[in-house]
């Protein structure tokens, strides 16, 4: 029966009858069905005549059948919102060709053949940033994973390699830079349009999936640098920015030629094209882009200087370039056979931006950095009903895949494999992998195989990384009997959404077994879990000795162990893993906040559990050997999403008070303490050198608390680092502590800070993001408010997620009782989805975590993913997260 023209129902109910018909599901997508495609395309010829308006696009593709593939008569090239508006075949007009859901499908007898299309496109039009589009007056594109389709009716499928050869042509007035993939091969002026018209052709040797395709043309300057290789071949290196910007790109150009430098060093990579070009766009969906030798940023990942940016947007620039950098060849030169391979590049490249940065930043911190981050973002993904493989059997829409899981637990799957078969065979691996691939398309099997083959180890069981979703637990029990420790490790691997049973996973766990009298132990040892349940035993110890277990974060797993507050405490003081020690202060906080939250804890037993917490953190603050940058990271409390992981269902109203209470407590036990240790800290320069990034840490460190245990006082020095702040890191850091106040300061302030910084988009992000994650009583109206600021837009992704994303990540204000939180971000997403669907989407993962929240404020959280889900014209995007979020 044909829905939509069923006149009216049965019982002749005109609600009913006038109901529209129901939406079309967007298919899904699996990944045992991949099947090669049936062409090759050796050549592709790309024309642009360019506008802001309308863009004309030549494509000539030159096809011949794929030897691989079963033989097919008709050529299927995607497209998305394109009308052709030509179609020939080997120089002729062709007729024999049909429309399909926006594919462009030509009968094509089996032999070579030369297809020419016509398309035109609006970017101006393009607010989803997908595709051609403008921004700010320049055009830029963003093809990564399906944008190619919006520009040119192609295979755009990662495994189809092609060599690219683009001629653009346009305005010189709008667009005197003129960039593509690869090497500028020709230029000049267009005859008979005086100097007004120019134009460039650029070559790409390296054959290259539709994804990685870029073109820019604007009105840009550059920094101009250059980079000899490890082979002796010189590279010139630019970053184009718009001419006021030029001043804040030296240090991405800094991190460029370090990023090369290491990869050359670590992995042994050269790069491989005469030219690399980064061009840093305002209006960007994500972080940035690998296309091939031209790199597209988003702005906040390239511009810096001391005054507008601080300490940790100075790092995300340095790790943000390494990646794309990286993806040279993880990535590029090897490619993905198909989107569900996606960790392939992105969890490899995120493990190599993580040991450049590791080598860069310093090994310690970085790394409690990193698994904070997993922690509170993949970890809580993993157990919600998004949760996935980071190699997906199934997608609606690839956008929603370029996840935490993805690319960070992708990352720590590999980094196991290094921790198991030790640096030296991880490269032998790594050399084979890309000795191997290099010019493929390749599945996260064959990486697999070659680091197998490479590294000469199995890693048969292991395999189960890529295919079982969920974090697994291990439960660790330590018992002592006459001179042996016995340590008795269980795994269990939780459900997820379509896999009910899951088999062992290996799991690699660094221990050190301390001597609690000398404070040291006698090595650190490496126990592989691959059964579900397996005891080891180590001989020689007279009294139990102190385990210090998962160090280094060796296995991406949550470890359930019964470890007493003295036990605790002594690791807090003596572990030589500094992950190890920020772990054991961490548990020791979250076990007390978790059991505060369950009640039932007497008040003796809190101030007993309280005081050792102050103690180890007074401790931190005063010992002598830590240096501030791992003191600010000891000194960090569990975040509320990390603490609420914890328990089975969450009431965020209670997590948040108790540890708010505790924070306020630590603030006026330790008042003399902190004080002493901001002033200290606010003698030290204002440098970016380790030192000086550390002094500031600890710095708005001294303030959180303080300002949480004596707000008058906390006020008051606050105020005093905004107006004495030489950087972003002290300004930015005193505002924040001041925004979650109720004194005056705040609003002077928050209008210095404004009117301070108005014509600088990435610092009003800054600002908008303030308030938005403020623990100020009255948030919600304050963002009510900031969405009518004249400056705020939805046109802008940066805008919006320094609005809503600070909001939706804000305990307090987003989980409001009222609900009034949910049906904010709610209509965001409503309002956003028609123009942004990919940035959309985003914001529906905050509102699909109901399960884990008690139940008055789940219906709530529900009810708004429905009223989402029942909304008309849904994106595909938007529409695959609510319903996954709702099953
Ligand atoms: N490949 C990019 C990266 O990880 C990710 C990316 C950039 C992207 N822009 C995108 C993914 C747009 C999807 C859509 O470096
Ligand atoms: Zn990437």
């Amino acid at each position: 029966m044909d829905i939509a023209r069923t006149p009216s129902t049965p019982d002749g109910n005109p609600e009913m009858a006038d109901a529209p018909p129901a939406p079309k599901q967007p298919p899904l997508i699996r990944r045992e069905d991949y099947t090669p495609f049936p062409w090759r395309v050796p050549e592709t010829r790309l024309e642009f005549a360019l506008g802001i308006e309308t863009t004309r696009v030549t494509a000539t593709l030159v096809v011949a059948p794929n030897p691989d593939s079963a033989p097919s008569q008709e050529l299927r090239l995607s497209g998305d919102g394109l009308e052709p508006r030509s179609v020939e075949v080997d120089g002729q007009g062709a007729n024999d060709w049909r429309m399909d859901d926006g594919d462009l499908v030509i009968a094509l007898s089996p032999g070579p053949h030369e297809v020419r299309i016509v398309t035109e496109i609006d970017p101006a039009a393009n607010s989803q940033l997908m595709g051609l589009y403008a921004s700010n007056g320049m055009l830029c594109t963003q093809c990564e994973a399906e944008g190619f389709r919006r520009i040119a009716f192609f295979p755009d499928r990662p495994d189809v390699l092609s060599t690219y050869t683009v001629r653009m042509e346009g305005p010189k007035e709008l667009f005197p830079v003129l960039l593509s993939n690869g090497n500028k091969v020709d230029e000049g002026d267009e005859h008979g349009a005086g100097d007004a018209w120019h134009w460039a052709e650029w070559h790409d040797p390296w054959p290259k999936p539709s994804y990685l395709f870029a073109l820019v043309a604007g009105d840009l300057v550059s920094r101009k640098d250059s980079f000899t290789t490890m082979s002796g071949r010189e590279v010139e290196l630019a970053i184009w920015v718009r001419a006021e910007d030029l001043p804040r790109t030296s240090h991405a150009m800094e991190s460029l030629k370090k990023s090369m430098k290491w990869d050359e060093e670590v992995f042994g990579r050269e790069y491989d094209l005469d030219v690399f070009n980064i061009v840093a766009v305002g209006d960007f969906n994500m972080g940035a882009m690998e296309n091939k030798g031209l790199n597209v940023f988003n702005t906040k990942y390239v511009l810096a200087d001391p005054e507008t940016a601080t300490d940790g947007d100075y790092d995300g620039i340095e790790g943000v370039i390494a990646h794309e950098y990286f993806h040279n060849w993880s990535g590029n030169r090897v490619t993905c056979r198909d989107w569900f391979q996606l960790s392939l590049k992105e969890g490899f490249t995120v493990l190599r931006d993580q040991m450049f940065s590791q080598d860069m930043q310093g090994e310690a911190v970085k790394r409690i950095e990193d698994v904070r981050l997993l922690r509170s973002v993949q970890f809580p993904e993993d157990s919600g009903p998004l949760a996935h493989p980071i190699r997906p059997d199934s997608f609606r829409e690839i956008s929603n895949f370029y996840t935490s899981t993805i690319y960070n637990k992708g990352a720590e799957v590999i980094r196991m494999m290094r921790t198991m078969m030790g640096a030296e065979s991880f490269r032998k691996g790594t050399d084979l992998y890309f000795e191997r691939h290099d010019g493929e398309a390749a599945t996260c099997e064959d990486f697999v195989k070659a680091m197998e083959d490479g590294a000469g180890v199995d890693l048969g069981q292991f395999r189960r990384w890529y295919s079982q979703a969920g974090t697994p637990k291990v439960e660790v029990e330590l018992t002592h009997d006459g001179e042996t420790a016995r340590l008795t490790l269980r795994q269990t691997v939780p459900p997820t959404p379509g896999q009910p049973d899951k088999l062992p996973m290996v799991i690699p766990l660094k221990l050190a077994l301390f001597d609690r009298a000398t404070g040291r132990h006698r090595g650190e040892e490496l126990a592989v879990l691959v059964g579900e349940q397996t005891t080891f035993e180590y001989a020689g110890f007279a009294e139990k000795p102190v385990l210090s277990i998962n160090r280094g974060f060796s296995a991406p797993v949550s470890i359930e162990r019964e470890a007493s507050v003295e036990d605790l405490v002594f690791l807090a003081a003596h572990d030589d893993d500094p992950f190890a020690r920020y772990e054991a202060m961490q548990e020791l906080i979250v076990g007390h906040l978790v059991e505060l939250v369950g009640g039932g804890l007497s008040e003796a037993a809190r101030d007993s559990a309280r005081n050792a917490i102050g103690g180890a953190l007074r401790a931190v603050i005063t010992d002598p050997k830590l240096d501030d940058s791992m003191r600010g990271e000891l000194l960090m409390l569990p975040s509320q999403t990390y603490i609420s992981e914890q328990l089975l269902v969450a009431d965020p109203g209670r997590v948040h008070e108790e540890r708010e209470a505790l924070k306020a407590w630590l603030g006026r036990t330790l008042e003399a303490e902190l004080v002493a240790m901001h002033e200290r800290a606010s003698g030290a320069s204002s440098g970016i050198d380790q030192a000086a990034r550390g002094a500031r840490k600890v710095k708005t460190q001294a303030l959180v608390f303080l300002a949480a245990g004596n707000p008058a006082l906390g006020e008051r020095i606050a105020a005093a680092q905004y107006d004495s702040a030489e950087t972003m890191t002290d300004r930015q850091g005193a505002l924040m502590v001041l925004c979650g106040l109720t004194g005056p300061e705040r609003t002077h302030k928050l209008i210095d800070f404004y009117n301070r910084y108005r014509g600088n988009p990435l610092v009003i992000d800054k600002w908008f993001s303030l308030q938005a994650a403020s623990l100020h009583p009255n948030t919600i109206e304050h963002v009510k408010a900031l969405a009518g600021h004249p400056d705020f837009t939805l046109k802008n992704p940066n805008r919006v997620r320094s609005l809503y994303m600070a909001f939706a990540g804000n305990p307090h204000a987003f989980h409001a009782a009222s609900g009034e939180g949910y049906r904010m971000v709610a209509d965001l997403i409503l309002a956003l989805d028609p123009l942004n669907a990919q940035t959309a989407a985003r914001f529906v993962p905050p509102m699909g975590r109901w399960r884990r929240v008690e139940p008055g404020r789940a219906s709530i959280m529900r009810a708004e993913l429905e009223r989402i889900a029942g909304a008309q014209g849904l994106s595909r995007d938007t529409f695959e997260q609510v319903t996954r979020s709702l099953d």
